[in-house]
Order: C-alpha cells, then sequence, then structure tokens
C-alpha cells in the first residue's frame, strides 16, 4: 500500500487551502458556521439532496427551530412536513431522536467528541468527522465519495472504495492530508473541490490547484480513478437439451431447488462443456439436426450457452425416464419456463 510522503502532503494542503481562500467561490449558508446544531442539521439535509436545493430546506428548519432544544420539543408532524420532499423518512426521525437524546442525556449540549458523536442515530464516520471538525476544529477529515475521488485522482490509486480495505486506505490517506490546526477550512475545500472542479465527469483539471502533483493528470487517466469493483468473471455453464418429441407432446422435466431455474421446466437437460453430448437416442427417434440450436443468456454470475437438439418420432409418447413426463403440446402455455428455453419453444413452433 503506497503512502504519501511529507512533502507531498505539505504541498497538498498548502495548494488546496490556497485556493480554498483565494478561489473558491462557492457560497453557502452553513459556511464558516461554528454551530454544531446548525452543521449537523446541514450536513443531515445534504445526505439526501444538492446543496441548491438543500439550502433552502436548511433556512427553513433553523428559522423554525432556531435551537437545538426547539427541535427537540417540537411536534414531529411539524418536522416531518418541514422534511417533506426529501424522502427517506428515518433520517428524519433520526433527527428527532438525536436532539432528543442530546437534551436529555448531554444537557442540551452538542457533544464534541468523536466518539461520542458516533453513537447518536443517523451520524456515522463522515457526518461526526464533518461536525468534530467544522464546529471544534477537531482534526479529522470527513471522508465522502468526492474526497475519495480526488485523492484517488491524485494518486493514482489502484485501490477501490467498492471493498473496505479500500475505503479504509482512502480514510487513512485523508487523515493523513487534513490540515491538524485548520480541519474545517480542509474539509470544507475538499468538499468543493470535488463538487466544483474534481467532478466524476469532465473535471476542470486546468482550474485545479492540485494539478502540477496530480498523478491522474499527469497520466491523462481522470476517468479512471477512482476504480470500480472489479467484476467477478461470469462462469461459463453449457447445458445441453435433448428436446424429444412427437406430433402431440414433448418431454419435459421440472428442475429442482439449488440451483438456477428451480421449479422451471425444460426439456432433458444435462449440463456438459462445450463439446455435443451423446444423447442416449434409440432408433425409433430421428434428430432434428446434427447443429444445435445455440442460445445465450447472461444472468448477474453465470453466462449460460443452451443448445437444444430436437428429436421426434411419430408414434405415440413413450416411457418417461430422466425424470422426464410427457407434456401434451397444447398445455405448454401454461407452464413457466427458463427464457432461453421459451424462445426455443416459440421460435421452433412448439408453443
Ligand atoms: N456536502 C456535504 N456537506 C457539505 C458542505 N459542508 N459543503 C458542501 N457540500 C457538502
Amino acid at each position: 500500500m503506497k503512502l504519501l510522503l511529507t512533502n507531498e502532503i505539505v504541498r497538498f494542503r498548502k495548494q488546496l487551502l490556497y485556493w480554498h481562500k483565494h478561489h473558491n467561490q462557492r457560497s453557502m449558508p452553513w459556511k464558516g458556521i461554528r454551530n454544531p446544531y446548525y452543521i449537523w442539521l446541514s450536513e443531515i439535509i445534504l445526505q439526501q439532496t444538492r446543496v441548491e436545493q438543500g439550502m433552502a430546506y436548511y433556512e427553513r428548519f433553523i428559522w423554525r427551530f432556531p435551537t437545538l432544544v426547539d427541535l427537540a420539543q417540537a411536534d414531529e408532524a411539524v418536522v416531518f412536513n418541514l422534511w417533506q420532499g426529501l424522502g427517506y423518512y428515518s433520517r428524519c426521525r433520526n433527527l428527532i431522536k438525536t436532539a432528543k437524546i442530546i437534551v436529555s442525556e448531554h444537557a442540551g449540549v452538542f457533544p464534541s467528541q468523536l466518539e461520542v458523536l458516533r453513537t447518536l442515530p443517523g451520524i456515522g464516520d463522515y457526518t461526526a468527522a464533518a461536525i468534530a471538525s467544522f464546529a471544534f476544529k477537531a482534526p479529522y477529515a470527513a471522508v465522502d465519495g468526492n474526497v475519495i475521488r480526488i485523492i484517488s485522482r491524485f494518486m493514482a490509486s489502484s485501490e477501490t472504495p467498492a471493498n473496505q480495505a479500500g475505503k479504509k486506505f482512502y480514510h487513512k490517506i485523508a487523515q493523513q492530508l487534513v490540515a491538524p490546526k485548520a480541519s474545517n477550512q480542509f474539509n470544507q475545500a475538499m468538499m468543493d473541490l470535488g463538487a466544483t472542479i474534481c467532478t466524476p465527469y469532465q473535471p476542470q483539471c486546468d482550474r485545479c490547484p492540485l494539478q502540477p502533483d496530480c498523478r491522474a493528470y499527469k497520466t491523462e487517466t481522470t476517468g479512471v480513478f477512482p476504480i470500480k469493483k472489479k467484476k467477478n468473471p461470469l462462469k461459463h455453464r453449457h447445458f445441453h437439451f435433448g428436446v424429444f418429441s412427437n406430433q402431440t407432446h414433448i418431454a419435459l422435466t421440472k428442475r429442482k431447488t439449488g440451483d438456477i431455474w428451480a421449479d422451471l421446466y425444460t426439456p432433458w437437460m444435462v449440463e456438459g462443456n462445450d463439446s455435443l453430448p451423446a444423447w442416449p437416442t434409440n432408433r425409433v427417434f430421428s434428430q432434428e439436426s446434427i447443429n444445435p440450436i445455440i442460445a445465450k443468456q447472461v444472468l448477474s454470475h453465470q453466462k449460460i450457452f443452451g443448445y437444444f437438439y430436437s428429436f421426434t418420432h411419430p408414434g405415440k409418447p413413450f416411457l418417461t425416464q430422466h425424470g422426464l413426463i410427457w407434456v401434451p403440446k397444447n398445455k405448454l402455455s401454461s407452464l413457466a419456463f427458463p427464457r432461453m428455453v421459451l424462445v426455443f419453444l416459440k421460435n421452433s413452433g412448439y408453443l
């Protein structure tokens, strides 16, 4: 795992904070505010909506409930009403719960310790760090998707935030980078840089203060980072279907549970590799064609290749073997089939 060197960290902070002070024009009502209650409200609202829309909610909340005690004592219906349009009401319920806990268990004083903040409903690592740094200047990095994107590009890191190890890595780097005496400025600058310059698509690298040291910029690979989760290669499976029929009936079997297509009907099915199986046919069945009809279907973790071999018989249905039952063709529409089987049956005139 590659970490950053001290001089790289110092330059990062310097360039970011200079940009924040002199060039970051983003104005938001909660910016620079030290009141932890207001910061908390803004962060919870911003988990639900974009900054432009969030501002109006924020203003309404602090106008209606100017203090934490006002919120804790509020009629819940009024709070829900103010929350309307933000969705995901469990966040709103947590807002009320946390306000009540702070009043009852912390004498109405918003906790400043990261560990204590983390115990409150609806406050996770990110929100706890945001409150601790914005309100109390505690030296914690608030790490969200924007921050991860900036760091992953800056380092051209092969770590993916899609797994726990990757998340831990980005937290560690962010914690190294955060300016210990100006964590509030640092976190705000990172959020704004991620939202306005180091955006997911078409980042504006020419305006970025980190450009001189950004590895992704230097190698023209910003679009690659953060690395997406590696997809598991799809398992390939080869299903051979022996479709035995006469003029009126077709031989089918119902699939057992424990694998794909449980309880669906298929013709006689043999799972094999991509070479032809030897169907144990007897002379009374004639094979319609030497070459099977081939179908493909991609499921979430596997790719299925289907090979359909048709065998017909002019006489009556014969005895059952291999779990097969003889089904009248005019009853087929009442049964459920895997998609590739259904398509085959339709295209081949069975259904
Ligand atoms: N998103 C979440 N918190 C934010 C903040 N304080 N400023 C800008 N965007 C944010």
